[in-house]
């Protein structure tokens, strides 16, 4: 089994995908289950993913992305969306674990006046947030693919404009990532050099 440990140090980014392999629904399902686990400010969970898997969308997405090989060759490249905006989703997203007798009623209460004190009217601040979870599920979702023994690529490079109306995203879904996700093809680099920790870290 690969331990959380491992995963981080053994995930690579990958260019070269096999293109002939094809990912399970279920697979696909359970990349994102995991990815869920990820945490998120108040638990608003403001994330969304598309995995695009046919070969026509993958050329389209592709298209959107300059061209990068591997969107048409990876098994699955996933959209990772982030939603501005979605502590409006909280009463919702909570109301289980007050109906559970998780929380009490004045937590529940709390809990949303909270998230709309600090996010009300701050359209900049949402969008930080939306960046910010889905960057969380992504690096979760990266590290799950390396446990289940695949190989990932995300990628900033791609035409935000293009890849929501491929998507058809509304108007408060930013598109913050693609990861492309399957079996490695050889040729890919090896692991790449870090900054040293002196020159990062600082202990106070
Ligand atoms: C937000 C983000 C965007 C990236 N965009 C691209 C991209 O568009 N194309 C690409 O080939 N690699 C992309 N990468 C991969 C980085 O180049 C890679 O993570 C970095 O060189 C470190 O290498 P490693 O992931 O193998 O450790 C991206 C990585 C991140 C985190």
């Amino acid at each position: 089994m690969t331990t959380a440990l491992d995963a981080i140090r053994s995930r690579t980014s990958a260019n070269h995908f096999d293109p002939t392999h094809v990912m399970s629904r279920e697979e696909v399902t359970e990349l994102v289950s995991l990815a869920t686990e990820s945490p998120s400010s108040f638990n608003m969970q403001n994330w969304r993913f598309i995995a695009v898997t046919s070969p026509e969308a993958k050329q389209r997405l592709k298209a959107a992305a300059f061209n990068q090989p591997k969107v048409g060759d990876a098994a699955v490249t996933f959209v990772v969306v982030g939603e501005v905006g979605g502590h409006k989703h909280l009463p919702r997203l909570i109301k289980p674990m007050l109906d559970a007798g998780a929380i009490n009623q004045a937590a529940y209460d709390g809990w949303i006046n909270m998230a709309n004190g600090l996010y009300e009217g701050k359209e900049q601040f949402q969008r930080d947030e939306a960046i910010r979870s889905a960057s969380l599920a992504s690096m979760t979702l990266m590290l799950a693919a390396t446990g289940k023994g695949y190989a990932s690529g995300a990628m900033i490079g791609f035409d935000p404009a293009a890849v929501s109306a491929e998507c058809g995203l509304a108007a408060n879904e930013v598109p913050v990532m693609l990861i492309a996700v399957g079996h490695a093809a050889p040729g890919n680099w090896p692991r790449k050099v870090r900054r040293s920790i002196d020159e990062i870290l600082t202990i106070r």
